[in-house]
């Protein structure tokens, strides 16, 4: 018990060493501030403000963080990589966003490469310090605004996180590059009783937003509310932000985006001819699963019902019946 302690507290204080060693390492690389800076715009104090930084071309940077190279810590974080015996930083020549733990520690990465090579990121590996499923970048960055506004917002990217900061737009946290899971839902609800999602304008992001409602149904409750957000298909937050501005960005977020039940019959009708009756038994198939998985919002799920009466004619009662019988949907 003690010995996990300790060596928890060695894990923390490793990765805080390599965030400070990128923080020192970003001023003294020009590409690599000419990139931040220049081409994506960011200011010094929003730099300063997420800890972003700058992991240097070379195999072997974080032997000047941690000795013997490497050690443990280096390699249960995840910040050296074993190839057959062979030992390497995992982030190399990429510019390095931290992620905070709810304490505000550092407890991974993910780094972005400066130009158009492949992978575009790369993230820290699940460690004893770092759960992708649990944790959200920017949360603890976005405490206050968070409070201050009274809801919360979800993006797909870092550079979405950080930009519509920089625009004043604190409250904006990010999935590290995995689906919303229902973790991150209780986690969301945890801090606000109001969750909009903006991902990004293409078919990527329609996607990742209907797998955060399927996973956001068993956590939904009749006094929280999801709304959800999408931008034109050339755009993502960051872009839409520069371009447009924090106004109309917040203007869209309040006034088009679509709440939990308007965006789930959105998506369930837009395939099925409803003026069919194979379309309304479709519907009623495809729905059933899904409804099922409500258990928390009693009230919203009996207007949900409703709904479905309406839109197919059947008549509450068998409609029950009839979706009783409906199979579970697979994923
Ligand atoms: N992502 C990832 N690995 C990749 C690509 C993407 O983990 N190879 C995750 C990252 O968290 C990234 C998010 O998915 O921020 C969204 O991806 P994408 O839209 O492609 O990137 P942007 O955040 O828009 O990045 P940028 O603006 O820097 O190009
Ligand atoms: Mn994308
Ligand atoms: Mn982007
Ligand atoms: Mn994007
Ligand atoms: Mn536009």
């Amino acid at each position: 018990r003690a010995a996990k302690k300790q060596q928890q507290q060695t894990l923390e204080s490793t990765v805080q060493a390599a965030c400070d060693f990128y923080q020192q390492q970003l001023n003294h690389n020009q590409a690599a501030l000419n990139y931040v800076q220049q081409q994506r715009g960011l200011s010094p104090e929003i730099i300063a403000h997420y800890g972003i930084g700058y992991a240097p071309d070379d195999w072997r940077a974080l032997a000047q963080i941690a000795q013997p190279y490497p050690n443990t810590a280096l390699l249960e974080s995840g910040m050296v990589l074993d190839n057959e015996g062979k030992q390497y930083d995992r982030f190399r020549h990429r510019i390095m966003f931290p992620i905070r733990g709810v304490s505000g520690n550092v407890i991974g990465f993910g780094g972005r490469v400066l130009d158009d090579s492949k992978p575009k990121y790369l993230n820290s590996p699940d460690t004893p310090l770092f759960d992708k499923g649990k944790n959200l970048y920017g949360l603890y960055e976005a405490r206050q605004a968070i409070k201050d506004v009274g809801r919360i917002l979800v993006v797909e990217g870092y550079m979405d996180v950080v930009a519509l900061a920089q625009f004043g737009i604190g409250y904006a946290v990010a999935a590290l590059g995995t689906a919303t899971t229902a973790e991150h839902i209780k986690l969301l609800f945890r801090h606000s009783d109001s969750v909009y999602f903006c991902f990004d304008g293409d078919g990527a992001g329609r996607k990742a937003a209907w797998r955060a409602l399927e996973n956001a149904l068993p956590q939904l409750k009749d006094d929280k509310s999801l709304h959800f957000l999408f931008l034109p298909a050339e755009h993502d937050p960051d872009s839409f932000v520069r371009q447009h501005g924090a106004a109309r960005f917040e203007e869209a977020l309040l006034h088009q985006s679509k709440p939990f039940s308007a965006y789930f019959w959105d998506v369930l009708t837009e395939n099925s001819d409803m003026t069919s009756q194979e379309g309304k038994a479709e519907l009623v198939k495809h729905a059933a699963p899904l409804l099922r998985q409500i258990t928390q919002a009693p009230t919203l799920l009996y207007l949900l019902k409703q709904k479905l009466s309406e839109i197919t004619g059947i008549d509450p009662n068998n409609l029950a019946h009839l979706m009783g019988q409906a199979a579970p949907k697979r994923h």
